[in-house]
């Protein structure tokens, strides 16, 4: 016994000191400590929670550098998330002192050098988020583990600051907005500058995010202030040239701001805000979501992005040849819109209500106001074609899903990545669809991938709580990893450490060809020219009606 104990006991010692850790780190604001986790049979992960990227940032400036600090930071619990609202815009939470960034660090018999790196950028509407996001029973949605596990890559999740902190902008220089893009690239940067020293590869950077996040992506690629900072990019849901991505009069919503906050609105509105207290100014930030048929939430996500003329010079879609060097991956899911449609038109998940054309009609009405009455006959006609004189009521409830997904989501992807593949220099373009099904059980069965529904699968939750899934969830998170890691380290999602079950062509302007990405992949998940008939209608019919207002 005794000595089946020491044996025991000098074991347990032996794979502790053969566990491969960084230790202490430095970086250039100091030496950081995480912690290491066994992962596996000698598989490690070395974890660094709330490292600062920048000082706490000034009120509507730009973050700066983090003045450094003396000793060894602990680097094991999360930062506050960035001051926001909650979700139902009654009260705030987080704080102004929030640009932290964290780090998963996967480590083998010894310690990793030269990895890819991947860094993580939420979404929530440009509204809400957080770098670890939501936690259910301890285990955090944006926790990078399974993904630097598996793929052999490094995992950086950054905030950024989101609402009137964030992207508050009077349309000119006095408050120029885009605050939260310039954390996102000072965060960019750091890593750049540091990653070398947790074994990162500086020159082997991917940077990836889904909606809003997906969006940061597109527009930190586009930006001239990343040059030579980002090798790769994925987009999930969400582009630059997303309708709801760029605000392109945004001294309206300021001055509403201001007049909640009961700030003046003439040239002393700026001084006025500055002083405001930030909870103050976070709750004035607030939109409708009380979406219908005719004031579809979509148009109302007035805290966005702005073309400032520094950070994005001009429109986003003139802005490619920025990113011709940056092998882009990009897509959405099959019913992206769905969580939106669901608000706007809640007949839509009803399964004893239709949903009447009307409201069909004034979607399209509402979605097309710009361009008038004769857009919106044509949408209808574009989006009925197919309807018969007796349409089913799931029919029309599918269409209306179509039309809201084709909106805020599909043609602007189809959009950026057409734009991407004809400025491309050495870059490669790749693109997607989702479809594994939601897993919703109050939907209707219908109902194909919703919003954010990728999400659990790329970041591995199949495997994290195998209890929650089925076997076929973990296939498909199998392979959205071993896509998304592998192009992580060569910007080819097929070749890299892993297998994955059928080659994905590259998108060209003539082809475009993307893959369907389900639990059963083979050859038949290869495809071409995903819904031309649509994305040409918006892009170029639709477009060339004369605006009315
Ligand atoms: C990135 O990493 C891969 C695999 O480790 C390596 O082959 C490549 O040279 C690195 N650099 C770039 C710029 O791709
Ligand atoms: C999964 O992908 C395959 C291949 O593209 C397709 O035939 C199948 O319909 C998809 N499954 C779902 C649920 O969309």
């Amino acid at each position: 016994m005794a000595v089946l104990g020491i044996l025991a006991a000098l074991g347990l010692f032996l794979g502790a000191a053969n566990a491969a850790t960084l230790g202490v780190v430095y970086t250039e604001g100091g030496m950081v400590e995480g912690k290491n986790n066994v992962v596996g049979l000698f598989r490690y992960m070395d974890v660094f929670k709330a490292i600062p990227f920048a000082a706490q940032p000034g009120r509507f400036q730009k973050p700066v550098p983090h003045p450094g600090w003396t000793g060894v930071l602990k680097a094991t619990d999360f930062a506050k998330r960035c001051l926001q609202l909650d979700l139902l815009q009654t009260g705030t939470r987080g704080s102004e002192d929030c640009l932290y960034l964290n780090i998963w660090v996967p480590q083998g018999r010894s310690v990793s050098t030269g990895l890819p790196v991947m860094i993580f950028f939420y979404g929530g509407a440009f509204l809400w988020g957080g770098s670890q996001g939501a936690n259910f029973l301890d285990n955090y949605l944006y926790s990078g583990e399974e993904i630097a596990d598996r793929g052999n890559v490094i995992v950086v999740t950054a905030n950024y600051r989101v609402g009137t902190l964030g992207f508050l902008s009077s349309g000119d220089s006095e408050l120029p907005g885009n605050y939260g893009l310039w954390d996102q690239h000072a965060a960019i940067a750091w890593v750049n500058r540091n990653i070398k020293a947790f074994g990162g590869d500086p020159d082997n950077v991917t940077i990836f995010g889904e909606s809003a996040g997906g969006a940061s992506v597109s527009f930190q690629m586009l930006s001239p202030h990343n040059k030579g900072l980002i090798h790769r990019a994925i987009s999930q849901s969400g582009v630059a040239l997303c309708p709801w991505a760029v605000n392109r009069n945004p001294r309206a919503y300021a001055e509403q701001v201001a007049q909640r906050v009961g700030c003046p609105t003439d040239q002393t509105m700026f001084s006025c805000l500055k002083m405001t207290d930030a909870v103050e100014l976070t709750l004035a930030g607030t939109i409708s979501l009380d979406g219908s048929p005719a004031n579809p939430i979509v148009k109302n996500l007035a805290l966005s992005p702005v073309i400032d003329g520094d950070f994005l010079p001009d429109d986003p879609s003139t802005l490619f040849s920025n990113a011709a060097d940056i092998d882009y991956l990009a897509g959405i899911n099959d019913m992206d819109g769905h969580i939106f449609t669901g608000v706007d038109v809640p007949s839509v998940n009803q399964p004893l209500h239709s949903t009447p054309v009307e409201d069909v009609k004034e979607l399209l009405t509402s979605l097309t106001s710009e361009k008038g009455r004769e857009a919106a006959a044509a949408a209808f006609d574009q989006y009925t074609a197919n309807w018969g004189s007796n349409p089913a009521k799931d029919d029309i409830k599918k269409t209306v899903v179509d039309i809201e997904t084709d909106y805020i989501f599909l043609v602007p992807t189809q959009t950026a990545l057409y734009l991407h593949a004809k400025h491309a220099n050495t870059a490669r373009t790749y693109s997607y669809l989702f479809t594994e099904p939601s897993r919703m059980p109050v939907y209707p069965s219908w109902v194909g991938a919703d919003h954010a529904d990728d999400l659990q699968y790329v970041f591995g939750k199949p495997f994290a709580t195998p209890l929650g899934y089925f076997p076929r969830h973990r296939k498909v998170s199998k392979y959205m990893i071993a896509y998304w890691t592998n192009f992580a380290k060569t910007g080819d999602p097929n070749t890299g450490e892993s297998d994955v079950p059928v080659a994905w062509p590259r998108f060209t302007e003539e082809g475009h060809q993307f893959v369907d990405i389900n639990h059963s992949m083979g050859k038949d998940s290869v495809k071409q020219k995903l819904r031309t008939r649509f994305v040409y209608f918006w892009t170029s019919t639709f477009a060339s009606f004369p605006n009315v207002n």
